[in-house]
């Protein structure tokens, strides 16, 4: 009897955990997907901004001097990566970079996509 109803409790628990393992962890939703055309606008780069923005987000993973740490220098990013691809990575994030869509403002994401994109 005992050992009965610890079975059904041992498994009630177990597809508990294979619920909550679901729930908290959701299918990466990419926002803008890769295939997605998109243009940004050119606008006049906010450097100050870009700058500030970049310490307090940025600068943590792609160092002091844009040169990498855990992530990838960006220097010459900008020789590398078109305008629409920078943004989405910044929006996007992946590969060990966390998505920034709602976490910066639109206009600071584009400010700060414009301004990478000089990086070559
Ligand atoms: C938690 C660490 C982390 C933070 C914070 C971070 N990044 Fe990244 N970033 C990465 C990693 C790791 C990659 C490489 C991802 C890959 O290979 O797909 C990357 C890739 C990139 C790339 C593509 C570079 C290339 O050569 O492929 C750009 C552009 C970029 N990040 C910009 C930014 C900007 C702008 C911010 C701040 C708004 C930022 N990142 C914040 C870790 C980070």
């Amino acid at each position: 009897m005992f050992k009965w109803m610890m079975a059904i409790i041992a498994g009630l628990a177990s597809l508990l955990a294979i619920y909550l393992l679901m729930f908290q962890l959701p299918p990466k939703e990419v926002k803008v997907p890769d295939t997605t055309e998109i243009t940004i606008p050119q606008t006049t780069v906010d450097i100050a901004k870009a700058e500030s923005v970049y310490k307090s987000n940025c600068m943590s993973c792609h160092g002091n001097e844009y040169q990498g740490t855990m992530g990838p220098a960006l220097k010459q990013v900008g020789s590398k990566m078109s305008r629409e691809a920078i943004y989405k990575k910044i929006v996007n994030g992946g590969g060990g970079m966390p998505g920034f869509e709602g976490r910066i403002e639109e206009q600071d994401i584009i400010n700060i996509t414009n301004w990478l994109v000089d990086f070559k």
